[in-house]
């Protein structure tokens, strides 16, 4: 997918379709008709206000003497957001998805009375919802054409005004930016949509190392012996009763100064989640291919600063593992000990992602880390609570903490804080070994999963990512897919940038 920016005259373009978007104003709209007219030199068929009005959530398809041209709804004009623009980019481009379109054009919102939104945001904010919009995974269909095939080959953003010229270094920035962010979230939907009997743990350490191949990282996988070696037993348990041995990705980005702090980011990586022993019910027990997330938010996150060139040094670790009910598998009681030399008490064995985060997060502490991000499809406790609207963020510090919230408003890959107060603690108190993998009582699942998380962690700062509600979905959203969405890809390169840019400064 080619996305460009064209500052010349637009009836130059050569598009076969063009998105503009339209506030509800009927002023603006006829305004904005006639534009349109002017521009593309044409005539526009009757379009009736009735069937369109600018409302958010309208598009409409209309014909003129030679184009196509799709007009999507912002809503108001004094209630627009830098989201409202990304909804009615990713509809316009929908609208297109199923037409015989191989390049569109797409106007570029000019429109600066967004706060603290500069023109570059606005495109990569287009760029990035115009991809996430073309997203499908469609390479286990055998007849092409029973599923919807995309055209698109091209996108073209312009602008209706020329004036828009003399910011083109920042629009293709925007664009660039947007592209890398748009592809490394799709990276990790696919990722993640990969059914279980394909993507097992070796196999997402091949296509990490692949990428590393072609991207300014590297990749070190550890194998089971070596990390019986480092006596990582929480990643060992829980793949005990799996036929896929455990791996441990260490991925190193080094875009700093050699004695910069790294920052680290965590992923979940289970490839799939059956319970164990404490196995699932069978109803939507498929979903749980998608319970490496947080893996694949991490690889999409290394594929996108690598490519961005962030000044920073990052470390990803991935725990890698399938869980599995079996003769060989661990039980419910088992006493395991982690990396750190903690024990834990096993209640259940579908509480396992806290079991090999713990491995992870406390392996850690050997990068002196400058900040830990965990991602996790943790709790199904997080999809009650918060619903599939954002993520949960927790953690030890509430600077970072409030840096991730931040980054989440500026990327609508948003996250809602809970707290980790000292009250609960005790709920994850065994009576036979320091800590248990499960809650005494059935209360504030979310929360004890991270208050586990927190006896693991080192003396860094540190915010742990609960992404089960955002990460895998039952339907489709404006830009986000059914199943993986890559929830954590956005929300987490934005923090690095924001991270890298105050080193400019
Ligand atoms: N992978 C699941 C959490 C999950 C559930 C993610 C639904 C996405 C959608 C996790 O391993 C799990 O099973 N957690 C248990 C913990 C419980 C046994 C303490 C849960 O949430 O029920
Ligand atoms: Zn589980
Ligand atoms: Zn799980």
């Amino acid at each position: 997918m080619k996305i460009i920016f064209e500052k010349t005259s637009i009836e130059k373009l050569k598009a076969q379709a063009y998105i503009f978007l339209c506030y509800q104003d009927k002023k603006l709209f006829s305004e904005e008709l006639r534009l349109i007219e002017e521009l593309l030199n044409c005539k526009i068929a009757s379009i009736s206000l009735e069937d369109f009005e600018g409302k958010e959530k309208q598009t409409v398809l209309v014909y003129t003497d030679k184009h196509r041209i799709i007009l999507s709804g912002l809503g108001l004009k004094e209630k627009l957001t830098l989201e409202k623009v990304r909804k009615a980019t990713a509809r316009g481009i929908k609208k297109v998805k199923s037409h015989k379109i191989k390049t569109v054009a797409v106007e570029i919102l000019q429109d600066l009375t967004l706060k603290g939104v500069e023109i570059e945001d606005i495109t990569r904010a287009q760029t990035i919802s115009s991809l996430l919009a073309l997203y499908s995974f469609d390479k286990y269909y055998t007849k092409k054409d029973d599923q919807e095939i995309h055209y698109i080959k091209e996108i073209i953003l312009f602008s209706q005004y020329n004036s828009l010229g003399k910011y083109a270094k920042e629009i293709q920035e925007g664009i660039r930016s947007g592209t890398v962010i748009g592809e490394s979230t799709n990276m990790a939907r696919d990722l993640g949509n990969e059914p279980s009997n394909v993507m097992f743990p070796a196999e997402l350490a091949k296509r990490v190392q692949a990428l590393a191949r072609l991207n300014k990282f590297s990749a070190q996988i550890l194998n089971k012996s070596q990390i019986e070696k480092l006596g990582m037993r929480g990643v060992l348990g829980v793949a005990q009763g799996s036929e896929h041995e455990p791996k441990f990705i260490i991925m190193e980005y080094k875009g700093g100064k050699k004695n910069d702090k790294p920052y680290v980011v965590v992923g979940k990586g289970v490839t799939f989640d059956s319970g164990g022993i404490s196995i699932k019910p069978s109803a939507g027990m498929a979903m749980m291919k998608l319970d490496m997330g947080g893996a694949a938010a991490v690889v999409g996150i290394f594929n996108a600063i690598t490519q961005l060139d962030l000044k920073l040094n990052v470390i990803g670790l991935i725990p890698c593992v399938e869980n599995m009910p079996d003769g060989k598998a661990f039980k419910p009681g088992d006493v395991i000990k982690a990396y750190n030399g903690l024990t834990i008490e096993v209640d259940n064995t579908d509480a396992e992602g806290r079991l090999i985060l713990a491995d992870a997060l406390s392996y850690a502490s050997k990068y002196k880390p400058a900040a830990v991000i965990d991602l996790a499809t943790l709790t199904g406790a997080s999809v009650i609570a918060i619903g599939s609207v954002a993520s949960i963020v927790m953690g030890n510090d509430q600077k970072l903490i409030d840096q991730i919230i931040t980054a989440g408003d500026q990327t609508y890959d948003r996250v809602w804080q809970l707290p980790l107060w000292d009250e609960y603690d005790k709920m994850i108190d065994s009576e036979i070994a320091d800590v248990r993998n499960s809650g005494v009582v059935k209360q504030a699942g979310t929360i004890l999963a991270g208050m586990f998380l927190k006896r693991f962690i080192g003396d860094y700062p540190w915010a742990h990512l609960d992404i089960a509600a955002t990460a895998m979905r039952s339907s489709e959203t404006d830009y986000d897919p059914k199943n993986a969405t890559g929830s954590g890809v956005r929300l987490v390169t934005q923090y690095l940038m924001n991270e890298s840019n105050k080193l400019k400064k």
